[in-house]
C-alpha cells in the first residue's frame, strides 16, 4: 500500500478564537500558534497534525496522507498522472509550512483536496495537552480517521481503492450508506458517507484513556448545542466515542478503544446491525433515519449484540474470579 497513515488534516476557518477554546479545552489538544492567520494542533511528538487557516475559504479542507520516503511520493505521483490525475509538486515553502520534507496534492472525485507527503518534522519539546488528558493514539495509526460526506460513494470509492491502495473494511447501507477503508491496522483511516453532499463529516481522535473521553463529554455536555452524537460504541470498530460541533461545520469525534485488524488478510463484509451497539443518538440525521438507527441499536440490544473492550497493554487491570454463568456467556462474545 503507498499510503501508510492519515498524517494531518486542514480546514479553513476564521473563528480561530473558539477553535483555540475548542482544541484545548474540550479535545485536548496542544494550541501552537503559527501566525495571525494560522493555528496549529499537536497531539504528540509531530510539530503538527491539525491546523486552521484563516487564509482558507470556510469550509474548505486538507487531508495529508503520509507516504515512507521520497522514493514512494515519486512512484505515487506517477502512479497518480498515468491514471489522469492532475498532480501538483508542491514547492519547499508549503511542505515547511506542512512542517514535512516534501509532499505533493491532487483532488478525489468529489472536490476534496489531498496531499501526500513523507518525512513529518518532530518537535524537540515534549507532547503538552491542552486538558490533562493521558494523549492520542498516534504513531503508526495515524492522527485518526477522517469520514467525508459524498454526493455518491460509487463514484469516490474507486479513485480511493483501485488508485490509492485503500481496503475496504466493511459497509453499511442503513439507516445511512457508509463505506470504511483501512490502510494501516486502524479499522478505517477514512469512510465515506452518503448523503448526497460533498463534505466534511468528523476528524476521529482517540485518546489513550476512556476516562479522557467522559471528562472530555463531561466538557461538551457543559455547553449549549455541542454534542453532534451522544456517548456510544460502535459496531465496527469497536470506538467508545461520542461527537463534538466543532466551530466549523464538521464535528470532532473524541474516542477510545478503537480494535486492530490485520490488513492482509481481512475481508470486508456488510454490516447488518447497524453503525452502534448502543448510545450515539445522531443529532445530525434526519428525525426518520434516527428511529431506524434507534430501532437497529434496540434489535442488537435484545440479541444480546456486545464485543470485548479492545484496550492497550497497561491500561487495563484484569479482575479476579470467574464462573461458570460468565464462561458460557464470554464464549458467544466475539
Ligand atoms: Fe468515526
Amino acid at each position: 500500500m503507498p499510503l501508510q497513515a492519515l498524517g494531518y488534516a486542514g480546514f479553513g476557518s476564521a473563528a480561530l478564537d473558539d477553535w483555540r477554546q475548542f482544541g484545548t479545552r474540550l479535545v485536548g489538544l496542544q494550541a501552537v500558534e503559527r501566525s495571525a492567520s494560522l493555528l496549529a494542533f499537536r497531539m504528540d511528538d509531530r510539530k503538527q497534525r491539525i491546523v486552521i487557516d484563516r487564509a482558507m475559504p470556510e469550509g474548505s479542507r486538507f487531508l495529508g496522507w503520509e507516504v515512507a520516503d521520497a522514493a514512494a511520493l515519486d512512484r505515487l505521483a506517477a502512479r497518480l498522472e498515468q491514471a489522469g490525475v492532475d498532480v501538483t509538486a508542491e514547492p519547499q515553502t508549503l511542505a515547511d509550512n506542512r512542517r514535512v520534507r516534501g509532499l505533493i496534492s491532487f483532488h478525489d472525485p468529489a472536490g476534496n483536496r489531498l496531499e501526500a507527503f513523507y518525512g513529518a518534522d518532530i518537535d524537540a519539546t515534549p507532547f503538552r495537552p491542552g486538558r490533562s488528558i493521558s494523549g492520542f493514539r498516534t504513531g503508526p495509526l495515524g492522527l485518526g480517521h477522517a469520514v467525508l460526506t459524498v454526493e455518491n460513494i460509487d463514484a469516490v470509492m474507486p479513485f480511493y481503492v483501485d488508485l490509492l491502495g485503500f481496503g475496504l473494511s466493511d459497509y453499511m447501507q442503513k439507516p445511512f450508506r457508509a463505506y470504511f477503508f483501512h490502510i494501516n491496522a486502524r479499522h478505517h483511516s477514512l469512510a465515506l458517507i452518503e448523503t448526497g453532499r460533498n463534505g466534511m463529516h468528523h476528524l476521529m481522535v482517540e485518546m489513550f484513556s476512556l476516562d479522557d473521553v467522559g471528562q472530555s463529554y463531561d466538557v461538551a455536555l457543559s455547553e449549549t448545542d455541542r454534542i453532534g452524537v451522544t456517548l456510544g460504541r460502535h459496531t465496527n470498530d469497536l470506538m467508545t466515542s461520542f461527537y463534538a460541533k466543532t466551530p466549523s461545520s464538521f464535528m470532532v469525534e473524541c474516542g477510545w478503544g478503537g480494535r486492530e485488524i490485520e490488513p492482509s488478510s481481512w475481508q470486508p463484509f456488510e454490516l447488518q446491525d447497524g453503525p452502534s451497539l448502543w448510545g450515539h443518538e445522531r443529532v445530525w440525521l434526519p428525525p426518520a433515519d434516527r428511529e431506524v438507527a434507534r430501532q437497529m441499536r434496540m434489535r442488537a440490544a435484545a440479541a444480546g449484540l456486545r464485543a470485548p473492550v479492545q484496550v492497550m497493554d497497561g491500561n487495563y487491570r484484569l479482575m479476579s474470579g470467574t464462573c461458570a454463568w460468565w464462561d458460557g456467556v464470554s464464549k458467544t462474545d466475539r
